[in-house]
C-alpha cells in the first residue's frame, strides 16, 4: 500500500441516519474501521458486473503508452510462424522475405556493402483492416532480419507537431538507419488520402517528404494502412511490395485460436476452436482479447484450478462481437471526411 493512501482521510456515511464516520445504530464503529481498512487497500465494489468488465476494459485502455514519443524501438517477439496469413499475403512476404535474405548475405555476410556505398533499401505497404497481424507482421520480418522494429505512428507524428512534421520524418528516418533498424509507420493513412486531393498544402509537402525519404532509406520500410484503397495508388511506384491484410476466413480463424491460446493455459476437455472459429466472426485482434477475457472468466470463478471452457470462450466471444459492433457504430458517427469513408472499403 502506498504511503499516502494510509494517510487519506475518508468519510464513512451511514445512508440512514446520515452520520458521518460516528457509530450508530446501523453502522459500527467495526464497520467504519473495516470499510476504511478496505478501501484504503484498493478494494473496488461493483453493483454489476457489467461495471466490473467496463472497468476492467478501461483500465487495459489505460496500460498503453501514455506519453507520446516520436518512436517506439521494439525488440521483435514474433515470427512469421506466429501470424497466421492467407496464401496470397504469405506468398507476397516470402518474394519480401527472398529479396531482403539475398541482399543481407550479399551486403552484410558477405560485405559487398563495405565496397558498395549506396544500396537501395526495401518499401512495402501493409494494407488491412485492424486486427489482422500488420504489426505483428511487421514485427516478424524485422525478426527474420535480427533487427530491430522501430514503429512510428504517422498520424501522431502529423498531429503533434505542427509544422515539424518534415524535421521530425527526417529525425526517424536518420535515427532507424544509425540504429539499423526495420523503421514501420503505422496508421500511414494520410500519406494515402491526402495526396491528389485538395488537401492543406503544407500537408502535403509533408507526404512529399516522407516519399522522398522513403526512396533514398538504404534499410526496410513498411507502411501501414487501414484503407483499401491505399492497394490501388501505386505511391508513384515507391512501393516496392504491397501486401493485403484480408479479414480472416473461418479456417484462418481456427489457427488463430490455436496459435494465440498458449500452450500451458488449462483448458477444459469440450473446447473446440472450429466451433469458435465458424461462430464469430472476429479478426485476429478480437480473438487475443476473447483468449484474454475467457482466461478472466475461468480465474474468477476458481482460480488457480480454474480451466477454460467452451462457456467461457463463448461468452467472451460474444461480448467481444457486441464491442465490435458497438465501434462500428463509433466509426459511422465519428466526424470523419464523407469522402475518406466511401473511398475505402474496410472503415465503418
Ligand atoms: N493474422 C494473425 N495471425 C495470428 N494472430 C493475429 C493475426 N492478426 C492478429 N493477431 C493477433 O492480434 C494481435 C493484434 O494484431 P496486430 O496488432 O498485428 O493487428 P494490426 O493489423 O496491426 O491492427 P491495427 O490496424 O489495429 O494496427 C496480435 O498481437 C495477435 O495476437
Ligand atoms: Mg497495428
Amino acid at each position: 500500500m502506498v504511503e499516502e493512501e494510509e494517510d487519506r482521510e475518508l468519510y464513512v456515511k451511514c445512508p440512514t441516519c446520515g452520520r458521518i464516520s460516528q457509530a450508530c445504530e446501523h453502522v459500527s464503529h467495526e464497520d467504519i474501521a473495516t470499510i476504511k481498512r478496505l478501501i484504503r487497500a484498493g478494494v473496488m465494489v461493483y453493483e454489476t458486473e457489467d461495471d466490473l468488465l467496463e472497468d476492467e476494459m478501461f483500465e487495459e485502455a489505460e496500460e498503453g503508452p501514455k506519453r507520446p514519443d516520436l518512436y517506439r524501438l521494439v525488440e521483435p517477439r514474433f515470427t512469421l510462424e506466429d501470424v497466421v496469413l492467407s496464401p496470397k499475403s504469405q506468398e507476397a512476404i516470402q518474394d519480401a522475405l527472398v529479396e531482403l535474405r539475398d541482399k543481407y548475405l550479399l551486403f552484410e555476410r558477405w560485405g559487398l556493402s563495405r565496397v558498395i556505398r549506396k544500396q537501395k533499401g526495401l518499401s512495402m505497404l501493409f494494407a488491412g483492416p485492424p486486427g489482422t497481424g500488420k504489426t505483428m507482421t511487421a514485427e516478424a520480418i524485422a525478426h527474420a532480419m535480427g533487427k530491430p522494429l522501430m514503429i512510428v505512428n504517422y498520424a501522431q507524428l502529423e498531429n503533434m507537431w505542427v509544422g515539424e512534421t518534415e524535421k521530425n520524418v527526417e529525425k526517424v528516418f536518420r535515427e532507424s538507419a544509425s540504429q539499423d533498424a526495420v523503421l514501420f509507420f503505422d496508421e500511414a493513412d494520410a500519406v494515402f488520402y491526402r495526396r491528389g486531393q485538395t488537401a492543406a498544402p503544407w500537408a502535403n509537402r509533408d507526404v512529399n517528404v516522407l516519399l522522398s525519404h522513403l526512396e533514398d532509406f538504404p534499410g526496410v520500410v513498411i507502411l501501414a494502412t487501414n484503407m483499401a484503397m491505399a492497394m490501388d495508388q501505386a505511391l508513384d511506384r515507391r512501393i516496392d511490395i504491397a501486401i493485403e491484410f484480408e479479414f480472416p476466413d473461418a479456417k484462418m480463424r481456427e489457427e488463430i485460436f490455436v496459435k494465440t491460446m498458449p500452450a500451458v493455459a488449462p483448458l477444459a476437455e469440450d473446447v473446440d476452436f472450429g466451433e469458435l472459429a465458424r461462430k464469430y466472426p472476429l479478426s485476429g485482434g478480437h480473438i487475443l482479447n476473447v483468449v484474454r477475457q475467457a482466461m478472466r472468466y475461468a480465474a474468477r470463478r476458481d482460480g488457480v484450478v480454474g480451466r477454460i471452457t467452451m462457456a467461457d470462450l463463448k461468452r467472451a466471444a460474444s461480448r467481444e462481437m457486441a464491442k465490435s459492433d458497438l465501434m462500428k457504430v463509433d466509426h459511422l458517427s465519428a466526424t470523419r471526411d464523407q469522402s475518406i469513408r466511401d473511398a475505402s472499403k474496410y472503415h465503418g
